[in-house]
């Protein structure tokens, strides 16, 4: 915390006295990272009144109940403001539960010699109080396991691990836009439901209202039940008789009244048959044609997902205005229950055109050096939490990336090396010229071998998507995946095969229909360009910087098999 390095507060004070604590814009409150961020730690702003509002992490009555001691946090800054409250002020035994909302006023004062805060606050008033019954309350002072808290996603912002994520990755964020913003980099919103799937892999959510549209029907035709046979026959037989009768007034010329009237009954019939024959045709269950479902009663009118990358997309703005990025949530319905996958992720994806492979790895690992740099010059109090409680090696990691260049070797070579390693270890999956590398062979590389990130290009193009430029050798694509240590993958990309010819090939090679990609297609056709781009799981990001276990840790609300908590 920035309190550890402070100069002594008589030197401090005398520069700083006189400024006043600036109050949070749009809520009546001074934030605590005001006070407490100070390069003073807050012992030049004693003396001043000010209002305070947060959570209580612990709370304790002191001098046999006639005050009390709060450590507040307002999750402006993980370190918590010291606040006494005197029993005339308040009744204390609600204020001291964790968890319990407090608002209040008071003078900051410098507290007693030999007390590790540099500033407390002493309170006069107490504006609001939210009150929590410590015995119904779930998240007890205690130390709580980060897989205990997965069941209370809605409180576990209150603790100081996931609101220092919280930070970290708001942090991380705002370094994105920082990045390709300083670039030139226009930020492009891709949709989230999509007709195209960007990987070809089939792990596509769908998204579909003919599942709702049947339940509702089928609920409608139980209060109102479709017509029977015998019924439409009955309306059937009316039609004719109010016909008949309609034909027999006519050529007894009767009055024009009385063939009205009665023509007015047949046409009363007539509608009568047809609402009955349309509700007659109401089937429940999903719609049917040649024994397929018929997405043409969807509600796009064909089928449609949830996309799994913006790529495709955000490439129509690359063949237009350059250098662009995207960066939202993806969605992939893989059933996998490892600690880096989740089914709702966030992905940041440059694509450039005018770009090779080449200026691709230059631009990955420029932005995530960036980032680190970012974190070490904007978190580093949260970082330092990170450290103490999870991973010691989380500040010294993210120097040594911010500072070093990232290995870089082809896939062949890299095999190469797993191949002799394999001869002394035991990998779980063979290793053999052609297989996708398991994650396990992803972290030798870079936590055993080259104990640094590291960037494996030229991949065999059997196991790379259909959008990858081939090589001239026409056994590898032009993919590139940034391995680092305690993730393993965290970019995957790759320059795009820009040949018309090439790629529509490589998808009727990998068994895709062409249809849906017709409109990619056209980029090819019409002033086709050089392009390349990647995508960084975000969460995957968070992960290596914190040192964090598990990917559900890291987003705030996780979905994965099994799971969507509110
Ligand atoms: O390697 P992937 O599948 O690449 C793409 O989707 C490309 N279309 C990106 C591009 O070129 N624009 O995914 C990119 C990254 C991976 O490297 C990984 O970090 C992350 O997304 N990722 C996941 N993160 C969390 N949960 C999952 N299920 C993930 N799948 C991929
Ligand atoms: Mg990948």
């Amino acid at each position: 915390m920035a309190a550890e390095s402070a100069p002594p507060v008589e030197q401090m004070s005398s520069v700083t006295l006189n400024d006043a604590v600036e109050e949070a814009q749009f809520s009546k409150r001074v934030l605590i990272r005001t006070i407490l961020g100070r390069p003073d730690g807050g012992a030049g702003v004693a003396g001043q009144k000010v209002r305070v509002g947060g959570w209580v992490k612990t709370g304790r009555e002191q001098g046999k109940g006639s005050f009390a001691f709060l450590e507040l946090n307002d999750g402006s800054c993980p370190a918590n403001l010291q606040v006494i409250i005197d029993s005339s002020v308040a009744p204390l035994g609600q204020l001291v539960q964790t968890g319990t909302c407090v608002h209040v006023e008071g003078e900051l004062k410098v507290p007693p010699e030999g007390t590790k805060q540099r500033v407390e606050l002493r309170v006069h008033k107490v504006l609001d109080v939210g009150a929590v019954d410590p015995a119904k309350y779930p998240l007890p002072k205690t130390r709580l396991t980060l897989e205990f808290l997965r069941d209370y996603v809605h409180l576990r912002p209150r603790t100081n691990t996931i609101s220092a994520i919280a930070r970290i990755r708001n942090a991380l964020a705002y370094a994105t836009h920082t990045f390709f913003q300083k670039h030139g980099f226009l930020y492009v919103h891709t949709p989230i439901i999509t007709t195209s799937d960007c990987e070809g892999a089939g792990e596509m959510f769908q998204v579909t209202t003919l599942i709702n549209d049947a339940e509702k029907l089928e609920k409608e035709l139980i209060k109102n039940p479709p017509p029977s046979e015998a019924d439409v026959e009955a309306a059937k037989s009316l039609v004719t008789e109010k016909g008949e009768a309609v034909a027999q007034l006519k050529s007894a010329k009767a009055s024009k009244q009385e063939i009205s009237a009665s023509v007015a009954e047949l046409t009363k019939a007539k509608e009568n048959l047809s609402k009955l024959e349309e509700r007659a045709k109401l089937k429940p269950g999903i719609p049917q044609k040649d024994g397929k479902i018929d997405y043409s009663q969807d509600f796009f009118a064909r089928q449609a997902f949830l996309t799994v990358s913006g790529q495709l997309q955000v490439e129509t703005f690359a063949c237009a205005l350059s250098s662009v990025y995207t960066f939202g949530p993806t969605f992939r319905a893989e059933h996998s229950h490892t600690s880096r996958h989740l089914a709702e992720f966030w992905m940041v994806e440059p694509e450039i055109a005018f770009a090779d492979i080449k200026d691709d790895m230059n631009c990955a690992e420029a932005y995530v050096k960036f980032l680190c740099q970012w974190l070490l010059d904007n978190c580093l109090d949260d970082m330092e939490f990170m450290v103490k409680n999870f991973d010691k090696g989380a500040i010294d990691r993210l120097r040594m990336v911010a500072s070093s260049d990232f290995v870089r070797i082809s896939y062949t070579d890299a095999v190469a090396i797993l191949e002799e390693a394999a001869k002394e270890r035991k990998f779980e999956n063979k290793v053999e010229w052609g297989i996708d590398l398991a994650s396990e062979h992803e972290r030798y590389l870079t936590e055993v071998k080259f104990k640094s990130p590291v960037i494996v290009y030229n991949y065999p193009k059997g196991i790379k998507a259909f959008y990858m430029k081939v090589n001239e050798d026409n056994k590898t694509v032009a993919a590139m995946d940034v391995l680092v240590p305690k993730v393993g993958e965290l970019i995957g990309g790759s320059q795009r095969e820009e040949r018309y010819e090439v790629i529509k090939d490589r998808i009727l090679e990998m068994g895709l229909p062409l249809e849906p990609y017709e409109w990619y297609l056209d980029l090819r056709r019409y002033g086709t360009v050089m392009h390349s781009g990647f995508g960084l799981g975000f969460e995957r990001m968070i992960l290596f910087a914190t040192g964090i276990d598990n990917i559900r840790d890291v987003i705030p609300f996780p979905r994965y098999p099994g799971r969507a908590d509110l």
